[in-house]
């Protein structure tokens, strides 16, 4: 770093600034500092930011049926955050869940390779409310080591997809 002594600057690797700039996707800062993607924690400050935008895309529900208003929020490993809410249908069976309509919104707008580091889902009546099956699969196959957030039986939870979903399905 411009402007440090010549032993501050030795405790970092040189020819980088990388690390010094919090705006870092955290696939760059795990990168930087040798950390497998699996290991980075999400921090309070983004899980707050993920579950406010999961919050703010629920009023967008589509969800006259169930009048059960859920938002997702995922957060990419190139440090983008996708929103998405629940949209049914009047044939029940084709309603899209919010993190389905996030995931599939994240992928038209960044292409297949995206890969989700965590998923925050929130609704208007404050219940619990884990991701159902079917997106638990769609979870895993963007992301097979996301960490989840949600509200469970007793309040607020995080857990690892894979123990949503074991022995999740990969072709
Ligand atoms: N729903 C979600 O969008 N995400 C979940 O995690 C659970 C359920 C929606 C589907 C449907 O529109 C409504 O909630 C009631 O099941």
């Amino acid at each position: 770093m411009p402007g440090q002594s010549e032993e501050k600057r030795g405790n970092y690797r040189q020819g980088f600034t990388m690390a010094h700039d919090f705006s870092a996707t955290p696939a760059a800062l795990a990168l930087y500092y040798f950390i497998p993607m699996s290991k980075m924690k999400i921090s309070a400050n983004m899980r707050k930011k993920l579950e406010q935008a999961a919050v703010k895309v629920m009023k967008n529900a589509h969800a006259p049926y169930s009048n059960f208003h859920v938002g997702a929020a995922i957060l990419l490993t190139n440090g983008k955050i996708v929103s998405g809410c629940n949209v049914e249908n009047a044939s029940y069976g084709m309603t899209n869940c919010a993190e389905r309509t996030a995931i599939f919104s994240a992928v038209a707008q960044f292409g297949p390779k995206i890969e989700i580091q965590a998923v925050a889902v929130t609704n208007d009546h404050g219940v619990a409310c884990s991701p159902c099956g079917a997106c638990r699969q769609v979870i895993y196959e963007f992301g097979p080591d996301s960490t989840i957030f949600f509200r469970g039986a007793a309040g607020p939870k995080q857990a690892h997809i894979t123990q949503l979903l074991p022995e999740g399905f990969r072709l």
